[in-house]
């Protein structure tokens, strides 16, 4: 058999064993674009392997999530897109009876404890943060499922597709592609003809956005006179010597042709340079880019990113099922309530980033906080806590945490480094896992972003301690 990630082969045909062994599956899934995509490649997977089950998903997997799963009648429960770090209490419940569990996810084991059927790179010296993410795992599951069921080497091979929306959803494409055990998936996606890998202008909202709108709002790229300016990015484009209108309208950036393309860019690439952009950040206007092939042109769906994007705008506000239906293909009603989520997350986005920028961040000696309070919702404070970074009075020398109201009684906290600090020994996970031991919560996650749920009143206790260990890290 031939699996996309050669080193999970063993333990994937296992995990797949034991799935079609079951009568029925509990499939567990986390709330952002790569659990989405996590939890539509496995279903799928399931489904055409002819085994019964139902999805759920969950904000955080915490030990009252669990046992709420092992309340149920399930026997086999399939985690995706988390379960590594909670392995020791998914352990116990499996000891217990209460089911047994199959996980296929990428973040960070709970130390000392062991299970049979463990799907994660991280076991096999493969990169969790940035070779393999959720969906990912979920897709060396499912194309151990396809060939264990049919005599094709290839089957599921076209669920590629969605296993790079999860992997870009959760950052993985560093340095503007997707390294390592990614790139083979990518491989198989476009060798099945369901994914278009170029190279192109790396500005967000090439399907969707008219052309003012996403020269204005390409702060990746900071271009004085363009970026973040309504006039400075019409008189841009109005002053090329190509007719960027149809019918009185702003065209779209995949509405153009190649030659139409290259005037563009050209004169973007000239503008950043006259305006003394450093050529470092000038090279990273271009990157990478997957097309999802069997989207409609024009749609989000049709870019790994923006897709990503509207996933996160339905299950970050408790509308898993509409990222879900989006993945599957239900297109009718599905896509235009993802559509109106995505307007609201948009918005939320923007505003938070605004109150973030207007109340500042706190100093201190190894690390930069804001406390949002219920400012900002806490399912995506981690998202406005990478955007702020690099911003007005946001340093990207040191890691930023932040912190949101869950409830009454307890905190969340998202932290955000960068892949400069990780190479100087920063691990977030291992930050969030001990500093939230320390005031009575739990954490964890990748090194470069990870998060925590802490008990409200802490949050000072909990930056001291946080700054300590940041300091060790980085001293
Ligand atoms: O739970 P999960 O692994 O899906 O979450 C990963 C989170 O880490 C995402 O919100 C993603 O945006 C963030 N991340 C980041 N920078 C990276 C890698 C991941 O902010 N370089
Ligand atoms: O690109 P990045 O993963 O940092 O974006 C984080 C989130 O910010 C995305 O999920 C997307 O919703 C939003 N975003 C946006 N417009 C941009 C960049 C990001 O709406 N130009
Ligand atoms: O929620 P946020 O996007 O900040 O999460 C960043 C990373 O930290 C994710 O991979 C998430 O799964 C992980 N995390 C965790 N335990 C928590 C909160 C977040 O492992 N209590
Ligand atoms: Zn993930």
């Amino acid at each position: 058999m031939t699996s996309p990630v050669p080193e999970l082969a063993d333990c994937a045909d296992a995990c797949a064993d034991q799935l079609l062994d079951a009568e029925e599956v509990l499939l567990a899934s986390h709330i952002d674009a790569d659990g989405l995509t996590s939890a539509a490649v496995a279903s799928t997977g399931l489904e055409r392997a002819g085994i019964e089950f139902e999805a759920v998903f969950k904000k955080q997997l915490d030990a009252h999530e669990i046992a709420t799963i092992a309340a149920t009648e399930y026997d086999t429960v399939l985690f995706t897109d988390f379960g590594s770090g909670q392995l020791d209490d998914i352990a116990r419940h499996e000891r217990e009876g209460d089911f047994t569990p199959v996980v296929a996810d990428h973040h960070k084991p709970a130390a000392d404890v062991e299970t049979e059927f463990h799907l994660n790179p991280l076991l096999f010296g493969i990169d969790g943060a940035s070779e393999l993410s959720g969906a990912g795992a979920a897709y060396v599951l499912a194309r151990a499922l396809g060939q264990t069921t049919t005599d094709d080497d290839r089957a599921n091979a076209d669920l590629a597709a969605l296993a790079v929306v999860g992997a870009v959803g959760d950052m993985q494409a560093s340095g503007g592609e997707l390294h390592g055990a990614n790139a083979g998936i990518v491989a198989e996606g476009v060798e099945a003809g369901v994914l278009g890998e170029t190279t192109d202008l790396a500005l967000y909202g090439r399907q969707t956005r008219p052309l003012p709108k996403l020269l204005e709002y390409s702060s990746d790229v900071y271009i004085p006179g363009i970026s973040n300016s309504q006039s400075g990015a019409v008189g841009f484009l109005s002053d090329l010597d190509v007719d960027l209108k149809r019918d009185g309208d702003w065209r779209t950036w995949v509405d153009l042709s190649a030659d139409e393309r290259q005037t563009v860019a050209s004169a973007l690439v000239r503008r950043a340079i006259q305006r003394g952009v450093p050529a470092q950040k000038i090279d990273g206007l271009v990157a990478t880019t997957y097309t999802l092939l069997d989207e409609h042109e024009g749609t989000e769906l049709r870019d790994a990113s923006e897709f990503s994007t509207l996933l996160n705008a339905t299950a970050r506000y408790e509308r898993a099922d509409v990222g879900l239906a989006v993945c599957l293909g239900d297109r009718d009603g599905a896509l235009d309530r993802a559509r109106d989520l995505l307007t609201n997350h948009r918005r939320n986005l923007s505003e938070g980033l605004r109150w973030v920028q207007n109340e500042g961040v706190t100093r201190e000696e190894h690390v930069q906080w804001f406390d949002a309070g219920t400012h900002i919702r806490e399912t995506i404070v981690g998202i406005v806590a990478g955007m702020a970074v690099g911003s007005d009075g946001v340093d990207r020398e040191v890691p930023i945490v932040a912190f949101a109201s869950k409830n009454d009684e307890e905190t969340k906290v998202s932290a955000r480094g960068t892949h400069a600090l990780v190479r100087a020994g920063l691990d977030l996970s291992a930050v969030m896992g001990e500093a939230s031991a320390a005031v009575g919560g739990k954490g964890g996650g990748h090194d470069v972003a990870a998060g925590a749920t802490i008990p409200a009143g802490q949050e000072q206790a909990f930056i001291d301690r946080a700054d300590d260990i940041v300091g060790q890290q980085l001293g």
